[in-house]
């Protein structure tokens, strides 16, 4: 058996270094050895891998041509695969929009939003940043999109919490000091006794000194971490008030607002393509071919056939061997298929959240003269949730806040507002934590109320459970396959829909090999 298994072994890697992958895959299913999961290491499709079976690429039909959609058609024209895509909207790209000025953006039930915004400026009103572990990187190296950084966590930035407002660095310095003190009294007073040994104790209280930037007696004193009214220079600076008492800090209620970026996902440092977050769109568009890609073209009907799969949008029908549907579930659930009733069932399980966003175009960038935000987040417990101070055109003319980003219950409620209305609300909440200068030196602004974008109808979808049927649709029915960020546990992000195109084309490819 062993010897069998090491021979098989050494047949297939000899023959993926020989032909590639795809004659790997092809191998490997004949043995009865294909991997059965999409989460193996992805490679891409080569013209290369069907030599050995004497195979050509197939016709694929892809619907939609966000960011799932252009990847799959990238990935697979990288063999030779001759794909059409049909995207519903007259651009592609879907929510990896940015906006800038000569832009106009209609919305279902509300008026259109001329863009006015001046040269070089730009709002991502979709997605805004990329953690570094993510596929997306990778995309922005192959295809040649520069990056830059995007300031995710700045101490400078402020919270604002129960009505007050305080920069980041002062309400972290707090929350962190006491309860560092809290835990080194603890561990002195020997509460922890019977939890670890002395010696841990005394490695626990070095940390917590560091953490809290104690005092000798391990009391919280207030530290220069705080932040400074005058900072220092030919003096010692001046320091800013005292912290209050612990009861005043945890009233302050800042404890969600400085932990917002502890997660993997947020955790410093980020990036953003140069110039605007459309450009990877751009890029996968231009490798794809203009040419394979139909604007405007709204699907109404999905068929299965025996030898292939037929697709009906308003403006014809295209018949293929295969197809990829990348549309948001709840749209894609509306269309009359012949997949099955399960299917059906499945896409409409995942529930659309509202997401919005407002760009407010200033002429003065009076964050860095006056509050020296240089990039990066205020978190609020208002409803405008957070404010993005940008992370380029530093000491620029112009520039663009996002004035809110909002889910949910909040999203919702700003998307009911007219444009005008969801400025002026924006503004009215800016200026509890900016003052007056909220209001002044403001150009142009543009909202995006993401469940009100037509072919979207929402910012992204929340799943009830991950079971089994948010794992269905990771496979085909029949000759559709399904892709985008809803079908991953990376929902929200591009690399969610960038690995879930990847997951689609590596089961197509490896089904076209084996077909007979
Ligand atoms: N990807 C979304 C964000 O960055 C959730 O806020």
């Amino acid at each position: 058996m062993e010897r069998a298994a090491l021979t098989r072994r050494g047949l297939l890697v000899g023959i993926g270094a020989a032909g590639g992958a795809g004659a790997m895959y092809a191998a490997m299913g004949a043995l009865g050895l294909a991997p059965s999961e999409q989460d193996k290491e992805f490679t891409a499709p080569r013209a290369g891998d069907f030599s050995l079976r004497g195979k050509g690429a197939a016709k694929v039909v892809i619907l939609g041509a966000g960011v799932a959609g252009l990847t799959a058609a990238y990935e697979l024209g990288k063999a030779g695969y001759d794909c059409t895509l049909l995207e519903a909207r007259q651009k592609t790209g879907g929510r990896s929009l940015t906006l800038r000025g000569g832009d106009r953006l209609a919305e279902l039930n509300g008026p259109s939003q001329e863009v006015t915004f001046g040269a070089g400026v730009y709002f991502n009103a979709g997605p805004g940043r990329i953690a570094p572990w993510m596929v997306t990187l990778d995309y922005c190296r192959e295809l040649g999109v520069p990056i830059e950084t995007f300031v995710n966590n700045n101490a400078a930035a402020y919270v604002h919490t129960n009505g007050q407002t305080t920069r980041a660095r002062t309400a972290r310095a707090d929350m962190y000091g006491y309860v560092a003190e809290l835990l080194a009294k603890a561990t002195h007073a020997g509460a922890l006794d019977r939890t670890i040994t002395k010696d841990d104790q005394e490695r626990l209280l070095d940390f917590l000194r560091r953490f809290g930037d104690l005092g000798p007696k391990l009391e919280y004193e207030g530290s220069e971490r705080r932040g400074f009214t005058k900072f220092p220079a030919l003096d010692t600076g001046t320091p800013i008030d005292d912290p209050g008492t612990l009861h005043r800090i945890l009233a302050a209620g800042t404890g969600r607002a400085i932990t917002n970026d502890f997660g993997y996902e947020q955790a410093t440092p980020m990036f953003q393509p140069v110039g605007g977050m459309d450009a990877i769109v751009a890029k996968l568009t231009e490798a794809v071919g203009q040419d394979r890609i139909k604007t405007g073209a709204k699907v109404t009907k999905i068929t299965n056939l025996a030898d292939g799969v037929e697709v009906v949008w308003d403006g014809g029908s295209i018949k293929a061997d295969y197809c990829v549907a990348t549309l948001p579930p709840h749209l894609l659930a509306k269309i009359p298929h012949n997949l099955g009733a399960q299917v059906t069932t499945v896409l409409k399980t995942p529930v659309p959240v509202a997401a919005g966003k407002i760009g407010l175009e200033y002429g003065r960038r009076w964050w860095e003269l006056e509050d020296r935000i240089y990039g990066g987040v205020t978190e609020t417990d208002l409803d405008i949730t957070h404010i993005w101070y940008p992370s380029h055109g530093y000491h620029a003319e112009r520039g663009v806040l996002v004035g809110y980003y909002n889910t949910e219950r909040n999203a919702e409620l700003y998307g009911a507002l007219t444009p005008e209305d969801r400025r002026r609300r924006a503004l009215t909440q800016g200026k509890k934590i900016h003052g007056d200068k909220y209001r002044q030196n403001l150009l142009s602004s543009v909202s995006v109320a993401w469940d009100r974008q037509e072919h979207i109808q929402g910012g992204w979808v929340r799943w009830p459970s991950f079971d089994s049927s948010f794992t269905f649709l990771q496979r085909p029915a029949g000759r559709v396959y399904f892709a985008g960020d809803w079908l991953t546990h990376l929902i929200a992000w591009q690399a969610g829909a960038m690995e879930s195109a990847r997951g689609a084309v590596t089961l197509l490819h490896q089904r076209v090999l084996q077909s007979p």
